[in-house]
């Protein structure tokens, strides 16, 4: 198992880093914290966090508007504390993955504002600039990511620029070869201080068509969705040319030992597997965000499983994530009970798993009152349930006033059950999710099937979903009951062996043979003779 590089074996844990701790009281988490917290990282089993970014911004996408990339907002701390964060780490023996922005700065940083200082400048064309289309208006129909136009005209020069998210987020040209040059340097910068890779932001969006063509209708777009889903980001995104941009950043991460690039993409499964380059000259992984949006049942689950295995280009390594600070968390979307057996079948799937900070405890649904609303796109588009503030709530260590998180108001409310699910309290609890979650990390450390070993789809019964695991001589199966009854799979014929563990109350070393009955919601992990 140990052939196996650490980004393959080892399990990511994904840290919003104004939520984890705070330590001086502004109710805004900061680096010392996530430094604080990493005996209980160690104590739950994770292998490497990556922290969303911390760079100096304006905070208007809350640091994916950056203004500086080779430093730490005072927010968060100094770049010394970050080098004590990461010797700590490493002296732990946990990885640590920056957040990487490449695709747009904040308008606050200074390449921005020299190239908004005069058309002549010779970083105006860092950014995308355009001339305003024939009869007046913007170049195109292209459309911002969080509702509105996504160009924004300049009156002193006469020509928009063009941003996919806020009007503070000015796109950067990736045509431009200083601006590669510039940001090779910037992902050195990181290197050299000994980060062990990136997760790269919207790396999809990096290149765009070049001659700026409108973007065709979505025939599918209905009410109550988000603007940005009237048209099919055809020519938006995911232009070929983005490919060979993401073999020039594996190049310069390559120079360096046992790094990894990890990319933000969403697209359907034949798209993102492009991702993984010619020859997997690109990221080691692709973000696989499937869960993120499946329906709960075990025909689709194991559909997407089936795709996404097959579409894997040889040599491809897969991953696998459940909840991150941009979609509602796992409980949220599908209730507490079904989040345990969702984090089994994260932890227990072939390929890297991503767990997001407070899903171990189960955090489910916050309510966010209009008036301590912050993510910009519920701003712009109210009411159409796209805020991301729910998943970004402070993280519950104990039953205090502010569940240890700070001494001051927190950034965002808590959610209103921090009393009773905290990491204190379930820490204590033999059955918690926290302790389930804990025992699944264990398991698929200590075991070479569930960590490296192959997969193979098993019957599907009713709503159960059941796959087998394999190496060498050892042999998992895993049987996940998606339904609220109690149902039962029949075993392969050859299949006898013991409950090595289970998301419900079932006792542990349990045999088992012939047929297994399944308790609502339950998942099982049979260690097989
Ligand atoms: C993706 C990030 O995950 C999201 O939080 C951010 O708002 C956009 N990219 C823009 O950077």
């Amino acid at each position: 198992m140990h052939n196996h590089l650490w980004w393959k074996r080892g399990i990511i844990y994904q840290i919003y880093p104004r939520s984890f701790q705070d330590t001086n009281g502004d109710g805004i988490g900061d680096l010392e914290g996530i430094r604080r917290r990493l005996d209980y990282l160690t104590w739950l089993g994770v292998d490497a966090i990556w922290i969303s970014p911390v760079y100096p911004s304006p905070m208007a996408d809350f640091g994916y508007d950056v203004a500086d990339y080779c430093n730490i907002d005072p927010l968060f701390g100094s770049i010394d504390d970050f080098r004590l964060l990461l010797d700590d780490a490493h002296g732990r023996g946990l990885k640590v993955v920056m957040d990487f922005v490449p695709n747009h700065t904040s308008i606050a940083h200074e390449w921005f504002q020299q190239s908004l200082s005069a058309k002549d400048h010779p970083k105006r064309d860092w950014y995308i600039w355009r001339d305003p289309a024939p009869g007046g208006g913007v170049p195109n129909n292209w459309v911002s990511s969080f509702g509105g136009p996504a160009w924004t005209f300049d009156e002193a020069t006469g020509q928009y620029y063009y941003h996919a998210f806020l009007s503070s987020q000015p796109d950067l040209n990736w045509r431009n070869p200083d601006v590669c040059c510039a940001m090779h340097d910037v992902l050195r910068f990181w290197l050299d201080l000994g980060v062990d890779g990136f997760r790269v932001d919207v790396i999809w969006h990096l290149m765009k068509d070049p001659d700026f063509r409108d973007n065709p209708v979505n025939p599918g777009y209905g009410e109550g969705r988000g603007e940005i889903e009237k048209f099919l980001q055809v020519h938006s995104t995911d232009h070929p040319d983005v490919h060979g941009v993401i073999a020039g950043m594996r190049k310069v991460i390559d120079a360096y030992p046992d790094r990894v690039l990890i990319g933000e993409v969403y697209l359907p499964v034949e798209r993102l597997v492009t991702y993984y380059g010619q020859d997997l000259s690109g990221a080691h992984l692709p973000f696989n965000f499937q869960l993120l949006e499946v329906a709960w049942q075990a025909q689709r689950v194991a559909d997407l499983i089936v795709e996404y295995d097959r579409s894997i280009p040889d040599g491809g390594w897969p991953n696998w994530v459940l909840g991150n600070h941009d979609r509602p968390r796992v409980a949220a979307r599908i209730g507490e009970k079904q989040a345990r057996v969702g984090t089994m079948l994260l932890l227990t799937l072939r390929g890297t798993p991503t767990l997001y900070y407070g899903d171990e405890l189960g955090i489910g649904k916050i309510h966010i009152p209009d008036h301590l609303v912050h993510d910009p796109w519920e701003k712009n588009e109210p009411g159409l349930g796209l805020g991301r503030d729910p998943e970004r709530t402070p993280m519950q260590w104990d039953a205090s006033e502010a569940a240890g998180f700070t001494t001051g108001t927190p950034w965002l409310p808590l959610s209103s059950d921090h009393l009773s699910r905290n990491v204190v309290l379930q820490r204590e609890d033999a059955a918690s999710m926290l302790n389930l979650t804990r025992a699944l990390i264990a398991l698929r450390r200590s075991s070479a099937a569930l960590s490296v070993g192959t997969f193979a789809l098993l019957k599907l019964q009713g709503d159960m979903l059941a796959f087998e695991r394999r190496y060498s001589e050892e042999r998992v199966i895993v049987v996940l009951n998606l339904c609220h009854n109690e149902e039962c799979w029949d075993m392969p014929a050859d299949v006898v062996g013991k409950i090595l563990l289970s998301t419900g109350l079932r006792a542990p070393d349990e045999p088992v043979s012939g047929s297994i009955c399944m308790q609502p919601d339950e998942g099982v992990v049979i260690r097989c003779h």
